[in-house]
């Protein structure tokens, strides 16, 4: 039976966080908040409690686990090597959102890594994070706390939908406050590499380091390459219904989204003859500019952040409505939205349409 704890940031309970670590310390699982998305807890040293993490997640084994840690010290404990820039972007960015692969040394079991020789570290903006992280041993592996090719999770609840009687405890600590997962970054690569973009973008890297690759099977959808970061080959995040992107200028976009949603719902039926249910993704802004589908919005264009702590929810949440088809509005001009529309592309199978062929077939 899953444990499930409420825990007050401002005033952790010493008592719940010392049992949710002895948990971790004697192999179990306990899913906590980060600042990014829920993490399912682990001791990272333990190849069998790696191997209960992959059980409990139904995810694959060959996909690596991140090691968090909650003092910036312990990163020199478990990698072979330091690269010349790494002190200067864990001195920037930690705690926070930014996962760093490093080469691994013998401490790290390949239970944890996937295999591989390298080990992805990061240390966690959260004080509930950093409590069990030091409480369970110093080392703890968290993937997202879901069920593998379902949304991330966000807030407690989520991470019992998908969870609950598999793993030992959940801590509740509300909503997260970023919501997308963190910038992956491969420093083992020359120039350091982007494996998975996040809320420290690439423009934020740069100033510090200089120059930062991209991985290129990030940015299209048939790449002949598998991509570096294992586990951006998998259709994460993916929603029950089939999604469709919209790309364009917000205005071209509302009215391309209108008119696919209009032709959907008057012209098109199932094969079983029922109308389609039509889910939009829409935002603050445009929210009220459309008639047909159940519309959501995401959040104000005006602040992203509202949009990346909302994404991984508002997926949950079609889910639950049993939308057939989901049309998006799309993100550009700001850093952040490479983190948000990789997101949004993987859950859309990378299907995406110009505004404007849609605007172009418009006949009256
Ligand atoms: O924000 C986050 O990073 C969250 C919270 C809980 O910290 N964690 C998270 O973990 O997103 P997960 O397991 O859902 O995603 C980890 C990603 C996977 O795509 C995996 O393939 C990649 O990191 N990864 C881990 N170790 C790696 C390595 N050694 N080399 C390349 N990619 C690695
Ligand atoms: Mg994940």
């Amino acid at each position: 039976k899953t444990k499930i704890e409420k825990i007050d940031r401002m005033q952790i309970d010493e008592a719940i966080m010392e049992e949710a670590g002895q948990i971790i310390k004697q192999g179990g699982l306990v899913a906590f908040p980060t600042e990014t998305v829920y993490g399912l807890g682990a001791n990272a040293l333990d190849e069998e409690a790696a191997r209960k993490t992959y059980t409990a997640k139904g995810r694959p084994s060959d996909n690596p686990l991140i090691v968090h840690i909650a003092e910036k010290s312990a990163l020199e404990e478990i990698v072979e090597e330091l690269p010349e820039e790494t002190k200067a972007l864990t001195d920037r960015f930690w705690p926070g959102p930014l996962t760093l692969i490093l080469k691994k040394n013998a401490r790290v079991p390949y239970g944890t890594t996937g295999g591989l020789d390298t080990v992805a570290v990061r240390m966690p903006d959260d004080p509930i994070a950093l409590e069990l992280i030091l409480r369970g041993g110093g080392y703890v592996s968290a993937p997202s706390a879901n069920t593998s090719g379902r949304p991330s999770p966000t807030t407690a609840q989520h991470v019992a939908e998908d969870l609950d009687g598999k793993i030992d405890m959940i801590l509740d600590g509300g909503n997260v406050n970023i919501g997308v997962e963190s910038t992956i970054v491969d420093m083992t690569s020359t120039p350091p590499m982007i494996l998975r973009p996040g809320a420290v973008t690439k423009e934020m890297l740069e100033e510090v380091i200089g120059e930062v690759e991209t991985d290129r099977t990030l940015l299209s959808e048939n790449s002949p390459q598998a991509p570096k970061a294992p586990g951006m080959k998998y259709r994460h995040y993916a929603p029950k219904a089939q999604m469709i992107l919209i790309e364009g200028s917000p205005s071209d976009t509302v009215l391309a989204i209108k008119q696919l949603a209009y032709d959907k719902a008057v012209f098109g039926r199932k094969e079983n003859g029922e109308p389609y249910r039509i889910g939009i993704i829409a935002t603050a802004e445009t929210m009220s500019q459309y008639t047909y589908g159940t519309v959501k919005s995401i959040g104000s264009r005006e602040n992203r952040r509202t949009i990346t702590k909302n994404l991984y929810g508002i997926l949950r949440e079609f889910d639950e409505e049993g939308v057939d088809i989901i049309y998006s509005e799309g993100f550009f001009g700001e850093a952040i939205d490479a983190a948000i529309m990789n997101r949004l592309l993987k859950a859309a199978g990378h299907k995406r349409i110009p505004a404007s062929e849609i605007l172009k077939l418009q006949t009256y």
